[in-house]
């Protein structure tokens, strides 16, 4: 069986970055290569190119086996090339293949020119199910000249990290999740996680189609459940004296349910949930059918801003100023893409209330969304702001807790800090 010592990595941004300085801290030879001649720059330099907890430490780690050029073609000398480019959501729902392909084809050519056999292709980015078997395969089979499984091989590997814990969760994993083209394709790849895995989770192999599908499956899954304690703090606000975080743990403890995901909150957001969660509804219509499911918690999630929102109008008058503390969509990250905060904020300001935001990662200089608002760098100043009449922390950093608000200030959150 064929052995992988030497990985490139393409697409060094907030995942990739992440994967290629593991595999080179695991002991594995990495060549990263991106597009972008300002990560690579920094990861010969052994800097991180985004930010992200533990990067810093574990290129550092992994310097003496880790380099990055912006020549695809290099790539052809490693062993496997991973895949980590975006994988854009299209407006029907559906992920853009562009950049994948725009990122294979180089390496495929390179493959060809070389007259090499067996080199293996990895897709860790996220893609539509069926996009692999039918649009990547096909694109370089066409440019190898060859057939998958038999001149090259292909396995969809998409990893379940969640920004600001992506290092421990990419060694450290429940499971490895994948897609072989061909049994040998899988082996190989099964055999270098056991060498990179600090840990032995779970290694589930299957066809690239049902790896397509459990991708997206247990990113819908959660989403189901926080839509599901969603809807319940909602009916349960209605009843004062109903205690949602009492009914949730009781709910918690029975062990078919579990307490994972069952704590009320806001909406769900972030770069994954929203959109994996639409595109299983769209993998669905693909095949003549509803995923009633999944399209409920788009739906409650939707309601669950409304909810926030309507709640905010009722308590505040539109000449206060109103302080949304956590933009973010979950803490440890400084990633706004479809946050409850960024959602309340824009919507404050869009019916004219005055707005300030404050929050522990996202930042004018790292967030382009929080730009448009009057933003706090230390959130002690709100101790002194008398204008700010309501506080509304809409993510649970836990530094929150002991945050002081001036005399008279109302301070709403639906978390538990
Ligand atoms: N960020 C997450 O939490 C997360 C979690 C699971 C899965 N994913 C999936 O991982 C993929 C990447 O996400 P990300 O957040 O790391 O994206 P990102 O935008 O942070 O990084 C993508 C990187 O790819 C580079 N790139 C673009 N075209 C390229 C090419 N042709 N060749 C080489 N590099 C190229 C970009 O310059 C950038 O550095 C997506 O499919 C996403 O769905 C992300």
């Amino acid at each position: 069986m064929k052995t992988i010592q030497k990985v490139s990595v393409c697409g060094l941004g907030k995942l990739g970055a992440c994967i290629a300085a593991t595999f080179a801290e695991r002991g594995f030879e990495v060549l990263g290569v991106d597009i972008d001649p300002e990560k690579v720059r920094k990861i010969n330099e052994g800097l991180p190119p985004v930010e992200e907890p533990l990067l810093a430490e574990t290129i550092k780690a992994g310097k003496a086996r880790l380099r990055a050029t912006t020549d695809h073609r290099e790539a052809v000398e490693t062993d496997a090339s991973f895949f980590i480019p975006p994988s854009p959501s299209l407006p029907d729902g559906s992920f853009s293949n562009e950049y994948l392909l725009k990122a294979m084809a180089p390496i495929a050519g390179a493959v060809k020119q070389k007259g090499k056999r067996g080199h293996l292709f990895v897709c860790s980015s996220t893609t539509t199910p069926g996009a692999v078997d039918q649009v990547l395969i096909p694109m370089l089979e066409r440019e190898i000249g060859g057939v998958c499984g038999r001149d090259f091989g292909f396995c969809y590997n998409p990893e379940f990290i969640a920004l600001g814990n992506v290092v421990r969760g990419l060694l450290e994993p429940d499971m490895v999740l994948i897609g072989e083209s061909d049994p040998e394709s899988g082996s190989a790849l099964e055999q270098a996680y056991k060498k990179y895995n600090r840990n032995t989770p779970r290694i589930a192999r299957m066809s690239i189609i049902s790896a397509e599908l459990t991708k997206i499956s247990v990113n819908s899954y959660i989403t189901m459940k926080i839509s599901f304690t969603n809807q319940l703090r909602m009916v349960a606000d209605r009843f004062p004296k109903a205690d949602i975080h009492t009914i949730l743990e009781a709910i918690g403890s029975d062990s078919r349910i579990g307490q994972k995901y069952l704590r009320a909150g806001l909406s769900y957001g972030g770069p994954c949930f929203p959109r994996d969660n639409r595109l299983l509804a769209y993998a669905a219509r693909q095949v003549g059918l509803d995923a009633p499911l999944a399209e409920a918690s788009d739906k409650v999630n939707q309601q669950a801003n409304q909810d926030l929102f309507q709640k905010v109008q009722n308590l505040a008058k539109k000449d206060e100023t109103i302080a949304v503390l956590g933009l973010s969509y979950k803490p440890d990250t400084y990633i706004t893409e479809e946050a409850a905060g960024l959602y309340l904020a824009q919507q404050l300001k869009r019916h004219g209330f005055r707005v300030v935001v404050h929050d522990y990662g996202a930042r004018p200089d790292n967030a382009p969304s929080v730009h448009e608002f009057e933003h706090l760098d230390d959130p002690a100043v709100l101790e002194k702001r008398s204008d700010v009449k309501l506080a509304v922390i809409c993510c649970p950093w836990p530094q929150y807790r002991n945050v002081k608000f001036a005399p008279g200030t109302k301070v709403l959150t639906p978390w538990k800090l």
